[in-house]
């Protein structure tokens, strides 16, 4: 610990000796890995969705496709996974196992049903288990369980109060929180649900609904079961902007705790997700590809963000970028322009060949090829330090005359 930085921070009346928690996922799939994952230090997990002994969960492989942009792998990353094929009775019993080995740590359990019986059964059981708290998934791409498959329970907000107020009914004093789908129209609506039911908190958000890719040769979409193949939910870095709208849309309206899901890959993204109103940060691509281990650079880099701001914990982080987003009418007008600084520009043209056809002609190249603004062109767009390899190589100024 640096100084006077705590890293710990409460959370539905729990203690997370950090704000990073492993998601549902494979990676909380097996009791041993968690126990590894705890080992490594991380502050809590959430077990891989489970279900009632009943419900078949019939899984198809392989069921992981990648998002490549250029020769950068998983810049997104796909599934077509299920729930858990351990039903709640291998659950229940993993959770006291882990409580009782790894008593400061945080043991989530997540749950779906099909019906309500199915909800208030689990939710009782995982209860008496030990587990720290019972996160539900409404929002697998795939769909909920039940009547309708394909749809998912987070799409109707007054399914989402009325099936959280049962959940919420059936637990004692167990914390409850909602994982909801970014896939709404009104993420407000939905999470206003679920302050409505009383359940304590939101998860926001969960994968989103993508067709990964085309094989040019085959024309099967990734990932490909044998010639057939189906939608998959997006998760990793591609959907953090939408995770980071999503939160801070709910924490701009709905007084409710946020556990923040979908593309943190580093510590940053964490800051990130705290700084829009987010408590907690759950990871699960991350992880899957690089390791348990990435905990370690989690944790330092935030401590030293933390340290470098003076800020004693990452709670005093929660919610400092909200004051500003505003609509975009209330946006300042004030015109801008760039220019560009000739000792830094590598004269890599990238930011003439974008101005030039996508911006508005403001670059010209001069005599010695170096790219120069003319500023009674420029609008101060943006596009040219977007392209721009350099850091800091394009700066922005007030036009003149402002
Ligand atoms: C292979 C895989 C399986 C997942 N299984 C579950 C699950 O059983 N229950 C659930 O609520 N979320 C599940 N998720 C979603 C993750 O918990 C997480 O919310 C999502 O991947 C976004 O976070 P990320 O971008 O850090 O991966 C799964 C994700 C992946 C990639």
């Amino acid at each position: 610990m640096a100084g006077d930085v705590r890293l710990s921070v409460g959370f539905c009346g729990l203690e997370f000796d950090s704000p990073f928690i492993l998601a549902a996922s494979p990676c909380t799939d097996d009791p041993d890995m968690v126990g590894d994952a705890f080992e490594a230090g991380w502050a809590g997990v959430v077990l891989k969705t489970t279900s009632v002994e009943t419900e078949e969960v019939s899984l198809a492989y392989p069921m992981m496709s990648s998002l490549d942009v250029g020769s950068e792998r998983i810049v997104g990353l796909g599934n077509i996974d299920l729930i858990s094929e351990h039903h709640i009775d291998e659950v229940e019993k993993w959770v006291k196992s882990l409580k009782c080995s790894f008593p400061g740590k945080i043991v989530g359990a997540s749950i779906m049903g099909a019906v309500r019986e199915d909800w208030e059964h689990l939710v009782r059981r995982l209860e008496k288990a030990g587990a720290d708290f019972i996160e539900c998934s409404f929002s697998c791409p795939q769909g909920t369980l039940g009547s309708k498959p394909g749809a998912m329970l987070a799409q109707d907000p007054d399914l989402v109060r009325r099936v959280a107020g049962w959940i919420k009914g059936a637990a004692q004093s167990v914390p409850v929180i909602i994982k909801i789908s970014p896939m709404v129209a009104d993420i407000v609506e939905v999470a206003q649900a679920v302050k409505d039911s009383g359940a304590d908190a939101v998860c926001a958000s969960n994968t989103v609904r993508s067709l990964m890719g085309i094989d040019l040769d085959t024309f099967c979409p990734n990932p490909c079961v044998r010639g057939k193949s189906s939608y998959s939910g997006l998760s990793g870095p591609a959907i953090k902007p939408i995770t980071l709208r999503v939160i801070s849309e709910i924490a701009r309206r709905v007084d409710i705790p946020i556990t923040g899901t979908g593309g943190a890959h580093d510590w940053r993204d964490a800051a990130e997700f705290l700084l829009v109103g987010a408590r907690t940060v759950q990871y699960c691509t991350a992880p899957m590809r690089h390791g348990f281990g990435i905990i370690d650079g989690l944790r330092e880099g935030l401590e030293a963000y933390l340290v470098s701001k003076g800020l004693a914990s990452p709670e005093d982080l929660v919610g400092l970028a909200l004051p500003h987003i505003v609509p975009h009418n209330e946006l300042p007008r004030r015109r801008i322009v760039f220019r560009i600084l000739e000792d830094q520009c590598k004269r890599c043209h990238r930011c003439h060949v974008a101005c030039h056809d996508g911006g508005h002609r403001a670059i010209k190249l001069k005599k010695d090829r170096y790219p120069e603004i003319d500023e009674e062109r420029c609008v101060g767009c943006g596009l040219c330090v977007q392209v721009c390899p350099v850091d800091g190589c394009i700066e922005m100024h007030d036009a003149r005359g402002t």
